[in-house]
């Protein structure tokens, strides 16, 4: 038997599971890709600890304000372009690192900028 009230209650179930899927839906994003927690990039002066993920997640920047290579969301390392050695029109993997972290933190006031603070294993 189909009373009114069945229908009331129906529809009143239907919006109830719209809402439920719309909140379901903001609440679990699509997976980003997949990024580094954390790095150690071993070199002569001292290891370095970069801690990828709270950059990315924590400190209010965006892929792009590090990744300035982007295309068709992909993602390169520094080192496919920055060689150990650099020119004037490509600046070498230590230049390009440097430049970039300390460049940020200057530009931030925050984070290491002395040689041994970074350079600190
Ligand atoms: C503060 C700078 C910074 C930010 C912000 C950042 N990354 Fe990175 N990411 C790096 C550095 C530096 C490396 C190491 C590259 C290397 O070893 O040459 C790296 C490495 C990676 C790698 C590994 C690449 C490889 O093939 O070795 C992936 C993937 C990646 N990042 C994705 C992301 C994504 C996605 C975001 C945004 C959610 C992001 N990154 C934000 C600096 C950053
Ligand atoms: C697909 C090639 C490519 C990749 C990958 C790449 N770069 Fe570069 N980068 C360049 C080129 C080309 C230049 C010089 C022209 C320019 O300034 O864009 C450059 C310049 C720079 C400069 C000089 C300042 C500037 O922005 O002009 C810094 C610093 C730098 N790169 C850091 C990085 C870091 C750190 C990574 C990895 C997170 C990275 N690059 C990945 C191609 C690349
Ligand atoms: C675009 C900006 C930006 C770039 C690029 C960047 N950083 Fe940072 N970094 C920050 C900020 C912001 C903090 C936070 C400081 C605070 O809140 O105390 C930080 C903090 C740190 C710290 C101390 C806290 C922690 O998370 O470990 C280290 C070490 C560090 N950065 C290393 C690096 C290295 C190494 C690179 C290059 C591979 C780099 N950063 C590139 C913005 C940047
Ligand atoms: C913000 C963090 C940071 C600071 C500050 C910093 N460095 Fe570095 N340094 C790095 C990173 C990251 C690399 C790249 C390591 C790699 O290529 O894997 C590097 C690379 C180097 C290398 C290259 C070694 C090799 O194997 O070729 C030398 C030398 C060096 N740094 C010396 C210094 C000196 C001297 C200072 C102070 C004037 C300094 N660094 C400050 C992060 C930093």
């Amino acid at each position: 038997m189909t009373s009114k009230k069945d229908l009331q209650i129906a529809s009143l179930l239907a919006v109830v599971l719209f809402i439920t899927g719309i909140t379901c839906y903001a609440a679990f994003p699509p997976p980003a890709p997949e990024e580094p927690v954390r790095l150690m990039f071993q070199n002569a002066a001292g290891k370095v600890l970069f801690t990828h993920a709270v950059h990315s997640q924590d400190y209010d920047l965006s892929c792009l304000d590090c990744h300035h290579n982007i295309e068709d969301d992909e993602v390169y390392s520094c080192k496919e372009c920055h060689q150990a050695t650099g020119d004037e029109s490509m600046p070498s993997r230590t230049d390009a690192f440097h430049a970039q972290c300390i460049g940020c933190h200057k530009e931030k006031g925050a984070g290491p900028v002395e040689c041994n603070s970074c350079h600190a294993l």
